[in-house]
């Protein structure tokens, strides 16, 4: 095992950190390069590339984990793979195949592996691969260059605290249109949540929810994660809309919950007026693992869940299980964990 960086694990945030390697592969006249790794953290493009004037961008989120024995591992990043061809593809781009981003993202990894926090620290490393349009381009169309890249850093909690309850509050704006580019994971997303998220901090909550664009009564997203409720009568319920993102997290808590904690699953509408029916609420996303939502405020309403301040027990048991197959102490559904 390399050693280790001299960084206090446990006190991390979700902040950038300039590790030693990334990735970078070019694609041009319809192949990619091989790819190779580079100290260099700064990219050389065209003024006039899509990505910086149109949004042609997508990216990803994923982690590698190190277990009780020092080994190193990543969790189903076939799914992320898949996932990016599908934004890519919304968006015209040029997208690396599953093979050639799982082996990014193993390169990247064994190259930072001092960066790898230590099992039991509470921290992990985040994995970000993007793709985006460069080259010279004015008029609105699909760039001539594709640069895939893949960096890594350190992280600890997105929301604070980690695993305890915090509180959000909906908004009345939306981050996708109804049969926008809600399920592709592409930078204009995000751009249109910076002013809502602003919003939702500036009054204390930690983020805000966005609810469908069409009706603006059911619950979509929270912030950047999925929404899950565990209903009075213990049925786990998650939205289901084409304006949201498919949380890996989200599917993979739903395996957990239908097969190793036996409840029924469902994924359905959860209109914004109805919360009294869950007795337990949470975020769910690659940064946010697992995130308790104590309350959420709707208009001059706040209706709290399980407690602000104690997670529930449905909620503790689905993070214990999740984080145990992340971390390898728990048995892993075939497929989901990936040696680096
Ligand atoms: N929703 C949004 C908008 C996100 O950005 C993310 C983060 O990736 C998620 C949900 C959670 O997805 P995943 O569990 O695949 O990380
Ligand atoms: C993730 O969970 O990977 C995300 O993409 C969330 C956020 C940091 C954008």
């Amino acid at each position: 095992m390399a050693e280790l960086q001299n960084i206090k694990w446990s006190e991390l945030g979700f902040s950038y950190i300039k590790t030693d390697l990334r990735y970078i592969s070019i694609w041009e006249d319809g192949k990619w390069d091989d790819g190779k790794l580079v100290e260099d953290n700064k990219l050389h493009i065209s003024e006039a590339s899509t990505g910086l004037h149109y949004g042609q961008q997508c990216f990803e989120g994923l982690k590698a984990y190190r277990t009780k024995d020092g080994k190193i591992q990543l969790f189903r990043p076939d799914q992320n793979a898949k996932r990016m061809q599908q934004s890519c593809d919304r968006i015209r781009m040029a997208a690396p195949s599953v093979e050639k981003f799982i082996d990014a993202c193993r390169q990247v990894v064994k190259a930072n592996e001092s960066w790898v926090p230590p099992y039991g620290s509470g921290a992990t490393l985040y994995i970000r691969p993007f793709v985006f349009g460069c080259g010279d381009t004015i008029g609105v169309k699909p760039a001539p260059r594709y640069i895939f890249s893949v960096f890594c850093m350190p992280v600890g909690p997105y929301f604070k605290g980690g695993m305890t309850p915090v509180n959000f509050a909906t908004t009345g704006f939306d981050r996708a249109a109804p049969s926008g580019t809600g399920q592709a994971k592409v930078g204009g997303n995000y751009a249109a949540s910076l002013m809502p998220h602003e919003e939702a901090a500036e009054k204390g909550f930690a983020d805000c929810i966005y609810l469908d664009p069409s009706t603006h009564t059911k619950i979509e997203e929270v912030g950047a994660a999925n929404f899950f409720g565990i209903t009075k009568d213990n049925k786990f319920i998650t939205p289901s809309s084409p304006s949201i993102l498919p949380s890996i997290t989200k599917y993979s808590l739903l395996h957990v919950a239908k097969e190793y904690m036996k409840m029924e699953t469902e994924e359905s509408d959860v209109l914004i007026d109805n919360l009294e029916i869950f007795k337990e609420a949470g975020a769910c996303g690659t940064a946010a693992v697992i995130t308790p939502i104590g309350g959420v405020q709707h208009n001059d309403k706040f209706h709290i869940f399980h407690s602000e301040t104690e997670v529930g027990p449905v909620t503790q048991e689905l993070y214990e299980t999740l984080v145990g197959i992340q971390l390898g102490d728990v048995e892993a559904p075939e497929g989901w964990i990936v040696e680096v």
